[in-house]
């Protein structure tokens, strides 16, 4: 799907439709030339049909010759109000508009949304690949495709700016999830380590992996043990990102248990379902440093990607092995199922090497973030309020809501264990902060950010989706990250 700008006037486009992206209230007067050339017949059919742009519905009409283009399809935004709140409904709008579009068997899509400002155009593209979004790698017939979008209202060197955001922050978007939908026995670790090397070599990245022998001689003893339960080597995956004159240095890295079975602690069948979805932090730190060069970020940044299949056999770490992690700490394992945590204390050893001026860690790391935070938020934890603050920020300029939960001192009490330094589960209550204290002990003091993102990363329960979330993985933090690294008012 192919998206432009044009100055054309909606009641002058040709397309197959033209989608019309409107505020509830004060229809009449948006559509302005439009309505006049349709001859009254918009208010008309919104009177027989009760729309007045609430959220999510739409109005199909036709045109009969009146305009070049043979069908018009209003979409409601709702009453979102400014700022954040309006950059989402974009989002979802323009996702409902390519959707319909698609449905009706629409090739060439015009939009338009009255009193556009340039700077909301970026949302609007969003929407627009990230409603369009279908995993279809395995699918063998073809589906009806939307050829391209043209966006009205304009072609000035803004909204050409806008636009190439847009569309380099839901490419990498839809990038992160295709890894996640892609099928396990497909994205195994070595598939992520080949992918990551294939990400270097394409976008000028330096790339590093560690297998077995190496992990054995680092001391990477952690995310050994978890790998020990499957044929598939664990790969411990570094990306670097090298501007020149970098100002400062970040590190992100994410959890990348390809499938996670649980271990001997065997899920359950339904359990299990998603578990492809594991290496959903893994997808996000992938799909953000390939990006990195196109949006000139100014600073370095090292991907680190702990990549490790959690099953089960005659060599599979059981409950009571102490293993010892690189920075020396040693885990007690007192769950196999709390196999993320464990990963990422390699994982976020050698980030601190680095002496980073932050980490960010993103993991699909507990049932107990859903348990808090539902589908509609991603639980954040760390130790450097300031981080924590530019994360949120930078998730709400991407319409992904990040929640912090409280990192008490209790929390680290209760990841200690008896007989080692650490035990990798302590009972139920508290999971989502209990695994981030957990991990606390690896960042050696580091300005830290933990995003837990089991609830936000796969959608595939009845709640959840949106029209530019639809089922399956969503590629959360991707463009949170972005933002972080790449503001939208310095870009
Ligand atoms: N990958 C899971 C967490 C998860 C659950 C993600 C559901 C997405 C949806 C993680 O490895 C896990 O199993 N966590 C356990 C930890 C517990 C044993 C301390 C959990 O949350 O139950
Ligand atoms: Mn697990
Ligand atoms: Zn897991």
């Amino acid at each position: 799907m192919r998206v432009s700008l044009s100055n054309a006037r909606p009641e002058q486009v040709s397309c197959d439709a033209l989608a019309v992206l409107l505020d509830e209230g004060n229809l009449a007067g948006a559509l302005g030339e439009l309505d006049r050339a349709l001859e009254g017949w918009v208010g008309e059919a919104m009177r027989l049909s009760g729309f007045e742009a609430q959220r999510d519905r739409v109005l199909w009409l036709f045109t009969h010759g009146k305009i070049p283009s043979p069908r018009v399809v209003l979409v409601g935004m709702g009453s979102p109000g400014d700022g954040y709140a309006r950059a989402e409904a974009l989002r979802r709008a323009a996702a409902v508009a390519v959707r319909e579009a698609r449905a009706q068997r629409v090739r060439r899509l015009g939009v338009w949304v009255p009193q556009l400002p340039p700077q909301a155009l970026g949302a609007v593209v969003e929407g627009l690949y990230l409603g369009s979004y279908r995993y279809e790698a395995y699918k063998t017939f073809e589906e009806p495709q939307l050829d391209g979008v043209q966006i009205l209202g304009g072609t000035d060197p803004e909204r050409r700016r806008a636009l190439r955001r847009g569309q380099l922050l839901a490419e990498a978007t839809c990038f992160a999830r295709d890894l996640v939908n892609a099928p396990p026995n497909e994205v195994t670790p070595l598939a992520l380590a080949r992918i990551a090397r294939q990400i270097a070599r394409e976008r000028g990245l330096e790339a590093r992996v560690y297998g077995p022998a190496q992990l054995r001689r680092m001391g990477a003893g952690a995310i050994l043990a978890v790998g020990r339960g499957s044929r598939q080597p664990p790969q411990l995956i570094v990306l670097e990102y090298r501007p020149p004159r970098a100002r400062r240095t970040v590190v992100i890295a994410g959890k990348g248990v390809t499938f996670d079975a649980g271990g001997l602690d065997l899920k359950t069948a339904e359990g299990m379902e998603t578990m492809k979805s594991d290496c959903a932090g893994a997808a996000a730190v992938l799909a953000t440093m390939r990006v990195l060069p196109d949006l000139r970020v100014p600073h370095r940044v090292v991907g680190i990607v702990g990549a490790v299949e959690n099953l089960l056999g005659e060599s599979a770490m059981k409950p009571g092995d102490i293993v010892r992690a690189m920075n020396g700490k040693t885990i007690e394992i007192t769950n196999t199922d709390a196999e993320g945590r464990v990963v990422l204390a390699d994982a976020l050893s050698y980030a601190a090497r680095y002496r980073p001026d932050a980490i960010v860690d993103l993991a699909t790391l507990t049932g107990s973030a859903i348990v808090a935070l539902g589908y509609y938020a991603a639980a954040i934890l760390g130790n450097d309020r300031a981080l924590i603050r530019e994360l949120i920020r930078a998730g709400e300029a991407a319409g992904e809501r990040l929640w912090e939960l409280p990192l008490y001192e209790e929390f680290r009490e209760a990841v200690r264990s008896e007989v080692a330094d650490l035990r990798n589960s302590a009972g139920r209550y508290g999971g989502a902060q209990k695994g981030a204290a957990f991990i606390a002990e690896f960042v050696a003091g580091s300005p830290w950010a933990h995003l837990d993102i089991a609830g936000v990363a796969f959608l595939d329960k009845s709640e959840g989706q949106a029209p530019h979330l639809p089922k399956g993985a969503t590629g959360f933090g991707v463009r949170t990250l972005l933002n972080w690294l790449a503001p939208p008012e310095e870009a």
